[in-house]
């Protein structure tokens, strides 16, 4: 997988146009129509395509001039969810959301295979199965309900800024960028992307070479597909829709540059398992970028309230955080370093790196 570093490119004094200091571009109106710009994509993708002024790092053998030559070497991403040896694919060579129906993958290993359905490729364990169905708590199956998928960026999403300060989608898409900025040109997955509005900014941004938005609900897949069939100016290309479960990612060690998990977090059965696989498929210097609720409760009533917590999140599923430093220690038990926090109100944004 390719690398390139930040600094070597001509694109950072671009990026560090965003970068202006957190307080103040954490209330800035959202500066999106730079990156939607064709002038921005065009740079944004020379600046990938030029080997005059990019370092690449080779991992897996190959680097970024390689995998345009031979888009296969991309799909050695992909990885079996039972043993996570490598997939190989039948389908058309170039990664894209068309391409994806028509697809199968099969495990070297263990044989068994994978398809792609009309939106996306399930490669979640129990994919396949005619008899056996399995059921995760209640805050990951709510989203595999399709009223809450199709209502999800209509109205829910945005009661998130109201109930817990999310800046809103195109503001924490200008704030990740910074934390971002050391894995331009590389891939991204979109763990939890739901109904796709991440996913969607990252490819239209141009700043990626592969956008991988990944859920665990099927609904929220087929809505993200819909508004990408649906949205003007965005390429199908180096862009797929994956279902799996976080803590059993279909992707290889060390293969993926960064990861971004949007509002996801308190959501995850296990978000240990998710963040230890996470940390898993990031490539050495990777990045992990989150968001999430923190309910900041003061150390003395630590002892009350985590009772009540360890409650509710056994009968729902989801898991609030009762302070930053429970997060940050959350990154760092599964290996991640450099971990930073911006807050407001109950959001946070946390960003970490794999060491290099
Ligand atoms: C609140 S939504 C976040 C959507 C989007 N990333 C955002 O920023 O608004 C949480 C998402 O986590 C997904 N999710 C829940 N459990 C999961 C699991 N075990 N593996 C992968 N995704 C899961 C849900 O399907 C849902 O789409």
């Amino acid at each position: 997988m390719a690398t390139m570093v930040a600094s070597n490119l001509s694109l950072a004094p671009v990026a560090n146009r965003f970068s202006s200091g957190m307080s103040t571009r954490f209330f800035d109106k959202p500066s999106l129509f730079m990156v939607n710009s064709p002038l921005y994509r065009n740079f944004a993708a020379k600046i990938r395509a030029s080997p005059a002024i990019a370092t690449v790092e080779t991992v897996l053998g190959t680097d970024l001039n390689e995998q345009e030559a031979n888009p296969n070497q991309k799909k050695q991403v992909l990885a079996c969810p039972i043993c996570y040896d490598t997939l190989i694919w039948n389908g058309d060579p170039v990664f894209s959301v068309d391409s994806t129906p028509r697809s199968t993958l099969k495990c070297s290993t263990c044989k068994k295979s994978y398809s792609g359905n009309e939106t996306h490729l399930d490669l979640t364990i129990a994919s396949g199965t005619k008899k056996y169905g399995e059921y995760k708590p209640a805050s990951s199956e709510l989203f595999r309900l399709p009223i809450v998928s199709f209502l999800y960026e209509r109205g829910w999403r945005q009661a998130f800024s109201i109930s817990g300060g999310f800046p809103g989608p195109q503001q924490e898409f200008e704030m990740m960028k910074d934390y971002l900025n050391p894995v331009i040109g590389g891939s991204i997955i979109d763990a939890s992307c739901g109904s796709g509005m991440f996913s969607r900014l990252f490819q239209k941004s141009g700043l990626f070479s592969l956008v991988v938005a990944l859920d665990y609900s099927e609904s929220m897949l087929k809505q993200c597909y819909d508004f990408i069939k649906q949205e003007e100016n965005i390429s199908n290309e180096n862009l797929i829709l994956v279902r799996a479960d976080i803590a059993r990612l279909p992707f290889a060690s060390s293969s993926i540059d960064a990861v971004h998990a949007g509002a996801a977090l308190h959501c995850w059965p296990s978000p240990s398992s998710g963040v230890a696989e996470i940390s898993r498929i990031l490539r050495p210097g990777g990045m992990f970028v989150a968001t999430t609720y923190i309910l900041d409760v003061p150390y003395p009533l630590m002892p009350f309230v985590s009772p009540i917590r360890e409650t509710i999140g056994q009968v729902s599923g989801s898991r609030i955080f009762l302070s930053e430093s429970e997060l940050k220690d959350l990154c760092k038990t599964c290996g991640l370093v450099d971990i930073t926090c911006v807050r407001n109100r109950q959001f946070v944004m946390i960003s970490a790196r794999k060491p290099a």
